[in-house]
């Protein structure tokens, strides 16, 4: 792994209490980052927040609760940043979930659009403010390949018509690539970069956190898996790499660039993507 310093550095990442988000985390404070933790259970919080804090040198750790597929709470979270680091130089959109059934978030928005897209959109827009002070900040957005062999429907794109747990992941992981390249384009010669990227298929526990399959099912898919150390290699070398400091709009796969599907790089979808994301979360497009 890479052993870049991150000491003076603020990083924030979302969903950074279990699997990926919570070995980048790690490893992050490990290189010296002040790291702040969004997730959504507070004992998981607290226990990863004392494992960054016992890491000792100058990393360490700050815990924000909130579920980010509800947008107030997404807007709170960025209120407590940016109220308590008026200077972030990471931020990393990596929670995420799959669903079963469709279900309505208090707002009545679907959960999966919610959390896989709207959260990732809304924080980075809240917090873009507190990027622009950091000399070089980054924007780390964690897709997948799950992406590959779907397109979005933009009249239904929270799948009230017809629900499939996967179809949804799926459409929601392109809405990442459609946001990340979007965004590169508005942020370009702005001094923040932001890339994606697919982590590999890496044993967690996503399929089993909001019942997608059942437990045996799940343990069987996973063992064909990489493990979670692995499966955060490249979120972190997103976050810290020298090579990519200057790296914006790309998709990323095993630490270097590579092709995101045909359909990812229509502009007009990821335009039309960003006026909705924008309509919906009451932000200015
Ligand atoms: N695992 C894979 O094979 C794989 C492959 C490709 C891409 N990815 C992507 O990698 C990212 C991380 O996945 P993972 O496999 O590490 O998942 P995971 O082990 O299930 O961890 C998900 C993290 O997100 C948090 N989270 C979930 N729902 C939340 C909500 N509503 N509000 C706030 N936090 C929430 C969880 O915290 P709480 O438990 O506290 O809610 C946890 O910290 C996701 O974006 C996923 O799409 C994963």
């Amino acid at each position: 792994m890479t052993g870049e310093t991150m000491t003076g550095k603020v990083v924030v990442i979302t969903g950074g209490t279990a699997g990926i988000g919570r070995v980048t985390a790690r490893e992050l404070a490990r290189r010296g980052a002040a790291v702040v933790v969004v997730g959504r259970d507070r004992d998981r919080g607290g226990q990863t927040v004392a494992e960054l804090n016992a890491l000792g040198g100058t990393g360490c750790g700050a815990f924000v609760q909130a579920d980010l597929s509800v947008m107030a709470e997404v807007r709170r979270v960025a209120e407590t940043v940016t109220g308590a680091w008026p200077v972030v130089d990471v931020l990393i959109n990596n929670a995420g979930g799959m669903f079963g059934r469709r279900i309505l978030t208090p707002e009545g928005i679907e959960a999966t659009f919610a959390l896989n897209h709207l959260s990732y959109f809304l924080l980075t827009d809240r917090l873009l403010p507190a990027l622009r002070q950091a000399p070089a900040a980054r924007i780390v957005n964690v897709a997948s390949h799950a992406h590959f062999g779907v397109r979005l429907d933009f009249d239904d794109l929270q799948s009230a018509r017809r629900f499939g747990g996967y179809r949804a992941y799926k459409r929601s992981k392109l809405c990442n690539l459609y946001f990340t390249y979007e965004l590169a384009r508005r942020l370009e010669g702005r001094g923040i970069t932001v890339n994606a990227l697919h982590p590999g298929f890496v044993a967690t526990d996503i399929g089993l956190r909001n019942r997608w399959v059942p437990r045996s099912l799940w343990r069987l898919f996973t063992l064909f898996a990489i493990d979670v150390d692995k499966g955060a290699e490249t979120p972190i070398h997103l976050a810290c790499s020298p090579e990519v400091v200057s790296v914006s709009g790309r998709y990323f796969f095993e630490k270097r660039p590579v092709r995101s599907s045909a359909v990812s790089y229509d502009q007009a979808a990821a335009q039309r993507l960003w006026e909705i994301s924008a309509d919906l979360t009451e932000i200015e497009a």
